[in-house]
């Protein structure tokens, strides 16, 4: 990645030695596979590409959210909270995992979902979460930055209830302990790539703010030249790299690590949205049925299929070269799969 602002390389032990400061609560399966997917690399006659499995996880179906739970769940617990309050989208994998890991903490939750495109649909992640025991409510906001105040009003009635909640902002607060979970998956992955002697060229993920950070940031530590493309399911206000920016730094003060990433050193597109948050794409369904039929794995329709639509784009359009070695880091979300029958029956 190119090199500007502060320029300090650390080694591997040492930001592992960082991390274990950090308080974490152990609920991920790890190390996740690291497959090769031959087939889809000769259908596409492109590069090599690797699969990072954090689909596998674990956590009540896994995804991206397991690993930077561990640290969020690390901070409620120091604070000695007993009740979670957070929300997203009614199909949210964050709030499915999170309730998992409360569940398995003894914690209270309650999820304040709005209701988007898929609405109260007990499909999904939304059926997981009730099977999971959050206490959910479903308001009419367009925005997750508009839940903030729901959240408030939800954490005063549990404080009326002797309960001591802790409040889980995934867009403010929470972001830079979320991220330290992705430092500590792409220290994870440098120790396999050695291993198997892989030398990557480009790391593709779906991304909207956390992991992207935590990758970006921990791959700055390292001094790795390695390219960390994110695809972003989602537009919101503030271009992606100024938020992912931000939230790495903030991550690197917690850390303290002495390092400072601008805006133009995130790579993040925002070109593989398609209409909307949430709703899916030709190309993403033809990414997903593709992936599915050449190595029998499951991407979801809201966030890897329009990611690795992006990948499959760029090698076909030569951004990527044959002889370079590609790593598509499966961050989860496949519960929604079942939420979006109706999208997916239809052939690509
Ligand atoms: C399956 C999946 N992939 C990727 C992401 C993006 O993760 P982040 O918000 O950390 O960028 C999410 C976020 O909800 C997700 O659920």
């Amino acid at each position: 990645m190119a090199g500007e602002g502060i320029q300090a390389v650390y080694s591997l032990e040492q930001i592992r030695m960082l991390l274990e400061k950090v308080p974490r609560v152990s609920l991920a399966n790890l190390p996740t596979p690291l497959e090769e997917c031959k087939r889809l690399s000769q259908i596409l006659l492109g590069p090599r590409i690797w699969m990072k499995r954090d689909d596998q996880t674990g956590l009540a179906f896994g995804g991206n959210k397991t690993r930077q739970i561990e640290f969020l769940l690390g901070d409620v617990i120091t604070q000695g909270a007993n009740a979670i309050v957070t929300g997203a989208g009614s199909q949210s994998n964050f709030c499915r995992q999170l309730t998992a890991a409360a569940a398995k903490l003894g914690l209270k939750i309650c999820l304040i979902l709005m209701r988007g495109v898929k609405g109260s649909e007990l499909q999904g992640n939304l059926l997981l979460d009730h099977l999971l025991g959050a206490e959910i409510e479903i308001v009419d906001e367009a925005d997750s930055l508009n839940l903030v105040p729901h959240f408030e009003r939800k954490a005063e009635s549990l404080r009326q209830k002797g309960y001591k909640p802790y409040i889980v902002e995934p867009r403010g607060r929470s972001a830079p302990l979320l991220s330290l979970g992705y430092v500590n998956a792409l220290l994870e992955l440098v120790g396999q790539l050695a291993e198997r002697k892989i030398s990557l060229d480009y790391l593709y993920l779906s991304a909207a703010n956390m992991t992207e950070a935590g990758l970006a940031l921990a791959a700055r530590a390292l001094g790795l030249r390695l390219k960390i493309v994110g695809i972003s399911p989602i537009k919101w206000q503030e271009p992606r790299p100024v938020d992912i920016a931000h939230i790495a730094n903030c991550t690197a003060e917690i850390l303290g690590l002495n390092i400072q990433l601008s805006p133009n050193q995130i790579l993040n597109s925002e070109d593989y949205i398609g209409e909307a948050y949430g709703i899916p794409t030709p190309e993403g369904n033809a990414a997903l049925r593709l992936v599915a039929q050449s190595e029998g794995i499951l991407l979801d329709p809201v966030y890897t299929a329009k990611a690795m639509a992006a990948l499959i784009d760029h090698i076909q359009s030569k951004k990527i070269k044959r002889e370079e070695t590609v790593l598509f880091l499966h961050t989860g979300g496949t519960p929604a799969l079942f939420a979006y029958a109706q999208e997916l029956a239809q052939p690509a």
